[in-house]
């Protein structure tokens, strides 16, 4: 079978200005959220990404209809008479386990399998369906299938044990149109829910406390549609930023909000790039030579994010001095390390830690992205390496990013995607 690659040609310095995408990890609930509501929802700033085709899908299957032109999706809630999703929508992405609280919330009934999605280790749902428990949900298993009913679907009082980001999105989207309250603590904080939160509310649900550690929801009779606008995506905003920190040069970012990526914003800050910020822009100099940065923990929001650790890894390959990562969210998210040694890094893993030591310079390589921000941590590191490095798994970026190759190539890059034969392949996996 023929396979599209990505051939990067690093060493380019990027300059220049681009708007950011609409945010993957906000669009997707708020997709699924849709399902609450009687009349027609309108989104705007939805990124184009095979993520939120595949969300589009599930809706279609369920009944509804749902349209995408450009970054527009218009969702419309007549038809909506299934209860199943088909297992190969399931695994198509984790954030099929998104539409578990809008169905129990709408159909009192649910279907699904265990969801797929990057592999960073176990990604159990044991948290989703302990918390669907206390609000009156029957659940049985039963050949593969995890079948949910709730004649009685009612608030309740939930501690999360941990800050799990989807279950405290399923508990919200279950909780607006249940009977009573519902206060949810040890939430997570993470702004994409308060912008599902900002969403529901709009549409006629009762939010407080959505991007804070206790969440209370006021149950509603009924939801009525909305237009929205998608919070800008803060993982593909720092992306860029890495991959000009890591390639050299100026870029400018529109369409940001700075105040949620502080954090990492912080940790570029240390490795010596000079960044602005102006309302919704930010700028990024990358002139002069990057500096290890000593100790980078991934934590749930506000501290440095999981989905960021693979860009910053990246980045700090070549910066001069020695820095460490502790990966704390998820067991197995280093499958991006083995690659970049690929391209000449000096990185030694061990269970959740990652030590960094900076070379003088990367190399182009034949590497293969595992994961999603693993795979755009390779294409950041490409930018800055000399030569040529052929990318592969491109399923994986184009899950999250809205025409990477071209956002990359207007700021200056050069990165062009081909299709290349299986005998071409297997040619390349020999000279690899
Ligand atoms: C979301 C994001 C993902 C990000 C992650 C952490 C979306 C679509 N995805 O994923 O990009 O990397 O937050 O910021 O928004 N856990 C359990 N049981 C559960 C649920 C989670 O043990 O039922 C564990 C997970 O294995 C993980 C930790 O909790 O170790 C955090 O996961 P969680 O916050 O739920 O991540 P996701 O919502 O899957």
């Amino acid at each position: 079978m023929a396979e599209e690659i990505l051939r990067i040609t690093g060493g380019q310095k990027l300059r220049g200005e681009i708007t950011v995408q609409g945010a993957k990890n906000s669009a997707l609930p708020i997709m699924a959220a849709a399902l609450l509501c009687s009349g027609e929802t309108v989104l705007h700033n939805v990124p184009r990404l095979t993520d939120v085709y595949a969300a589009s899908r599930i809706l279609n299957h369920l009944g509804m209809r749902c349209k995408m032109e450009e970054t527009t999706a218009v969702i419309s809630p007549e038809g909506l008479t299934q209860t199943e999703i088909p297992d190969a929508d399931m695994r198509a992405m984790r954030s099929s386990v998104m539409f578990l609280g809008p169905m129990l919330g709408r159909l009192r009934a649910c279907v699904i399998t265990m969801p797929g999605g990057c592999e960073l280790g176990p990604r159990p749902i044991d948290l989703h369906l302990d918390a669907m428990r206390q609000m009156g949900v029957q659940i049985r298993e039963s050949q593969g299938k995890i079948i949910c009913t709730a004649e009685h679907l009612h608030g309740a009082r939930i501690p999360l044990p941990i800050p799990s980001v989807g279950a405290t999105e399923n508990i919200i989207t279950a909780a607006v149109l249940a009977e009573g309250e519902t206060v949810l603590t040890n939430a997570a904080r993470e702004p994409e829910i308060a912008d599902l939160a900002a969403f529901l509310n709009q549409c006629g649900a009762r939010i407080t406390g959505a991007g804070e550690g206790t969440v209370v929801i006021e149950g509603v009779k009924s939801l009525h549609g909305t237009e929205y606008t998608v919070m800008p995506d803060r993982i593909a905003a720092y992306t860029w930023l890495c991959t000009c920190a890591a390639a050299g040069g100026t870029v400018c970012l529109k369409g940001t909000a700075p105040r949620d990526m502080e954090s990492s914003l912080a940790v570029l800050r240390a490795a010596g790039c000079r960044l602005g910020i102006c309302r919704d822009r930010i700028y990024l100099d990358s002139s002069q030579p990057l500096r290890s940065v000593r100790y980078i923990r991934t934590m749930p929001y506000p501290a440095f994010p999981t989905d960021a650790q693979a860009l910053i890894c990246a980045v700090l390959c070549t910066a001069q001095g020695t820095g460490m990562i502790e990966e704390t969210v998820f067991e197995s998210r280093y499958k991006h390390v083995g690659e970049l040694l690929r391209m000449g890094a000096d990185i030694r893993v061990s269970g959740r830690t990652a030590v960094i030591t900076g070379v003088r310079s990367l190399h182009g390589a034949s590497v293969e992205a595992m994961d999603l921000r693993g795979g755009a941590a390779l294409a950041a590191a490409a930018a800055g390496a000399e030569g040529e490095t052929v990318l592969r798994g491109l399923h994986h970026l184009d899950r999250g990013y809205d025409r990477f190759a071209e956002t990359f190539n207007s700021l200056g890059g050069i990165a062009k995607r081909t299709l290349i034969s299986a005998s071409e392949r297997e040619k390349n996996a020999l000279n690899a």
